[in-house]
């Protein structure tokens, strides 16, 4: 049984939910899903790091920031828990926090003034009903903007991204979650274009360029605004895409604005990124993005986050073994090398068996070049080789195979049928493990939990097993009570 959720009143399905040092309830029809803990968690630890640094002193003018209080708006504050972990765990602030919690939905504000109340934090939170779009068009004013928005909403978060970089004050912090992730890895690409002016491809990386989207379809909507972007981290985790930016006014940088985007030729089935035309298999090419095409991570940053981190501990945070596996693991990525190839990709172009990931890697440093893991995925690797010597490595991993049996029509044919331009080394490389692996620290996730995934939307039917009289089985003591209504597929 998870101790963090309790449940207090089995009649109207009310429980209490226990994260962070925040202690709240949790309303029927109210939104609450307990795996984004990490979410959660992260966004506290982000929160810390920008006051305690006072990243927004960027490259800003002193007068260009408001200096009384520190404002957060959690635009879509659903029971208002990260707000309430806002106010009581983000303690670096030099400036006075005034946290708004805001919500459409009336039985959620409900729900937020009563958490406010029973957390003791009506000095620092305050609740809001009101479109989040319109809010923020509201406070768009230089004297009324953010020092820092959340954006957490059901799937897409394309409908807030214009009022957001608009209400955002100079310097200051964006984060956003984004679950739809079916439509940014490209299974509707014309869906994909229509909210987020891109289009995706179903590839490999495609998680990597899911977030590479959002930040191009941010900075869009900023420059119309005579502003830009500041990426300072962009995660990829379980279901869902979170991305942590700063936006800035500059009409100089806007007018440099097309140079950090590009597109992607891409063909089925082979490497993440190649040139005009595909010299080594001949495939036909799908063309995709435009995509944000420079870091999408800050190396700043994540050091900051990594000592920010060593205060804490699992007390603190539950997930902090997670974090600090996947900072470690963000801050061995190959920051200038966009989008990834996958090794198990790469193998069935040439239909061999997957060698060890060392021997991999060690091909390539063994060539000269960098390599590393992407958070994104644990067959990654992002590497700056060209794919020429990309396809010499598998060609001398194919060699090894005692069978050779691609078809002449297979791309992977054309390509092991070439002769190779570059001398291959698989001898192992003293550098092929990086130093997250030696550590052996958490670095990807298995799943958290059983039926983990995006949650239902709360619905009017409310929970069904309780609707079902039990006929179903009753809700074990201490279970969370969610509704099996219809699943919102990029909830
Ligand atoms: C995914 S939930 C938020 C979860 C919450 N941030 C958390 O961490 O537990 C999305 C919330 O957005 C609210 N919402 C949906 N559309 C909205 C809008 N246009 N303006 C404000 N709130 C909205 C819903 O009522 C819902 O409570």
């Amino acid at each position: 049984m998870d101790e963090s959720i309790g449940r207090s009143n089995e009649s109207n399905g009310e429980c209490v939910v226990k994260e962070g040092k925040a202690d709240i309830l949790r309303l029927p029809f109210v939104f609450y899903n307990r795996v984004q803990e990490f979410n959660r968690d992260f966004s506290v630890l982000a929160i810390n790091t920008f006051l305690k640094n006072e990243l927004w002193k960027n490259g800003v003018k002193p007068n260009k920031w408001i200096k009384d209080e520190m404002t957060i708006l959690d635009a879509l504050s659903a029971t208002g828990l990260r707000s309430i972990r806002y106010a009581l765990e983000c303690n670096e602030s030099v400036l006075p926090l005034k946290i708004f919690a805001n919500d459409v939905s009336k039985k959620a504000i409900e729900t937020i003034d009563k958490n406010i109340e029973r957390n003791g934090v009506s000095d620092r939170v305050v609740s809001n009903q009101e479109d989040a779009a319109l809010f923020m068009v509201k406070n768009r004013n230089v004297k009324q903007r953010f020092s820092i928005i959340d954006l957490d909403p059901y799937g897409s978060a394309s409908p807030f991204l214009d009022s957001a970089v608009q209400a955002l004050a100079e310097g200051g912090l964006l984060m956003i979650t984004c679950t739809d992730m079916a439509v940014l890895c490209g299974n509707h690409s014309e869906v994909c274009h229509a909210k987020y002016g891109s289009i995706a491809l179903r590839s490999k990386s495609c998680h990597e360029m899911a977030l590479r989207i959002i930040l191009r379809s941010v900075e869009s909507h900023a420059n119309r605004y005579g502003r830009y972007i500041v990426p300072l981290l962009s995660l990829s985790i379980d279901f869902y895409v979170r991305i942590f930016l700063q936006i800035y006014t500059s009409p100089h940088e806007v007018k440099r604005s097309a140079r950090h985007s590009e597109s992607e030729y891409n063909f089925n089935p082979t490497a993440p990124k190649v040139d005009r035309k595909c010299e080594h298999c001949g495939s036909t090419y799908h063309m995709g993005g435009p995509i944000w095409s420079d870091p999408i991570h800050s190396s700043q940053f994540i050091n900051q986050l990594q000592k920010q981190l060593s205060d804490f501990n699992e007390q603190d945070f539950k997930t902090h073994k997670r974090m600090h596996g996947m900072l470690q693991v963000l801050s061995e990525e190959l920051v200038d090398c966009p989008l990834y190839y996958s090794l198990d990709r790469l193998c069935r172009v040439v239909q061999c068996s997957m060698p060890s990931m060392k021997t991999f890697r060690s091909a390539l440093l063994n060539g000269g070049f960098q390599v590393s893991y992407s958070h994104a995925s644990k067959t990654s690797v992002k590497t700056n080789a060209p794919n020429a010597y990309i396809w010499d490595v598998m060609r001398e991993i194919e060699k090894l195979k005692d069978k050779h049996s691609l078809a002449e029509e297979c791309p992977g044919y054309q390509i092991i049928s070439k002769e190779s331009t570059h001398v291959v080394s698989l001898e192992t490389h003293e550098n092929a493990e990086p130093m997250s692996k030696e550590m052996q620290l958490l670095r990807y996730q298995v799943n958290p939990e059983p039926n983990w995934g995006p949650q239902s939307l709360p619905s009017k039917a409310g929970d069904k097993r309780l609707l079902n009289q039990g006929k179903r089985g009753r809700p074990k003591d201490g279970d969370e009570p969610h509704n099996d209504s219809k699943k919102m597929h990029n909830s």
